[in-house]
């Protein structure tokens, strides 16, 4: 039989075309002049001088790559201080660097579930731990967006004697908090083990950014598990698990993600421990992401952010897309989220504010941005093709 075996992957671009949801690589490239309302760099430090020093230096002492696992030559004595950083910053006793914030999710909630668990996660848990609990061969009960008394339920209802609860603090898409307290208690009152992923929360959330679980007095109780990436806020590659000791003792026994996989790289390492620092030196870098993410959300017309992500729902793909571009044409360089990142219907705009935004960014911001969505409204308002348009 002489057939294309792949013959099927044209024909899934041909339909993804048809609707819109085509997703290309775009390069970036030295001295481009746009805003960027699209990244995760949410502190502006990816290009801080003390964070590339931090970097650099860690290249000279231990070289380009950390040379293999953690267990065996991968960790450096800037990994273990980078640990007892992090943990320190968030309240927790102990932490453990992963060589991302999705293998930190892999890892943690594989190793504490198993076939004996119930895990429980939030509709709207990121990806990562949308895998990791396809991973953990635990019975997986998905809840409603914020639904705690879905969660109390389930937790109440099971048979397993162990129990995860999954949320992220700030939710990625949409930018919007986990009732963490209301989750804790029912966590508990249940016997179960709450991990919250403060990818969104940390530099953004909490006294000087220490994260959306510090801001709810929850920092440090023992039946909590935080996770981290340190690609946002803290603007390098990497994540971490911040929990008790014995919960980091486990994980080096058992969390194949730390296990099977290289250390994370010392540069990233040496800017990591940079950028928190700074960031420790100047705590208010949390409220400003906070405070220019309310001015683009009034310039777009949608309620005030509780994070630093705006998003702006626009509906079908290609509106998203063409509103996506269109702000690029004049300088703004704006994230688009469809489906399967984000629900049919709700493609969007996702705006991300930064701590570094100037005055005169911010006017071109709303120059720019005000028309963008005031035409792209017009041309897709329900009345004129049945279309909703939410902002
Ligand atoms: C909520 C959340 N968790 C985890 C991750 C994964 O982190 P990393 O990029 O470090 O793998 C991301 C995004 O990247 C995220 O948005």
């Amino acid at each position: 039989m002489n057939v294309d075996p792949l013959r099927w992957l044209d024909e899934r671009a041909a339909d993804r075309t048809r609707a819109g949801l085509r997703r290309q690589l775009r390069a970036r490239v030295p001295g481009e002049a746009l805003i960027d309302l699209a990244s995760n760099d949410y502190l502006g430090l990816s290009r801080h001088p003390a964070v590339a020093a931090g970097a650099v230096e860690a290249v000279r002492k231990w070289g380009t790559g950390s040379t293999g696992s953690r267990l065996v030559t991968g960790t450096t004595a800037d990994h273990e201080q980078l640990e007892t950083e992090l943990a320190e910053f968030v309240g927790a006793e102990a932490g453990l660097v992963f060589s991302s914030g999705y293998a930190a999710n892999l890892g943690v909630v594989t190793a504490l579930a198993g076939r004996e668990a119930l895990v429980v996660s939030d509709a709207g848990s990121h990806a990562s731990l949308v895998d990791a609990c396809r991973l953990s061969r635990a019975r997986v009960v998905v809840t409603p967006h914020r639904d705690v008394d879905a969660v109390d339920r389930a937790l109440a209802q099971r048979t397993e004697e162990r129990a995860l609860v999954l949320t992220d603090s700030v939710f990625s898409a949409d930018g919007d908090l986990a009732p963490l307290d209301a989750l804790h208690r029912v966590t508990r009152a249940n016997g179960a083990v709450l991990i919250v992923d403060e990818a969104h929360g940390i530099g953004v959330r909490g006294d000087g950014g220490r994260g959306l679980v510090q801001e709810v007095g929850l920092a440090g109780e023992p039946d909590l598990v935080i996770t981290a990436t340190l690609s946002k806020a803290l603007a390098t590659q990497g994540g971490a698990v911040l929990a008790s000791e014995r919960v980091r003792a486990h994980l080096i026994d058992a969390a194949r993600t730390f296990i099977f996989d290289t250390g994370l790289a010392p540069a990233a390492v040496g800017a990591a421990l940079a950028a928190l620092r700074l960031l420790r030196a100047e705590p208010e870098m949390a409220g400003r992401v906070l405070a220019r993410a309310g001015e683009i959300a009034a310039v777009a017309g949608v309620a005030q952010p509780e994070s630093a992500v705006v998003s702006v729902v626009l509906g079908e793909p290609q509106v998203a897309y063409d509103a996506a571009q269109a702000c690029r044409a004049r300088g703004l360089s704006v994230g688009c989220f469809r489906p399967p990142s984000v629900p049919e219907g709700t493609s969007r705009l996702r705006l991300t504010a930064r701590a570094d935004l100037t005055d005169s960014e911010m006017e071109q911001i709303t120059a720019v941005l005000g028309d963008v969505l005031a035409a792209t409204r017009v041309r897709h308002a329900p009345e004129s093709n049945g279309r909703e348009v939410r902002a």
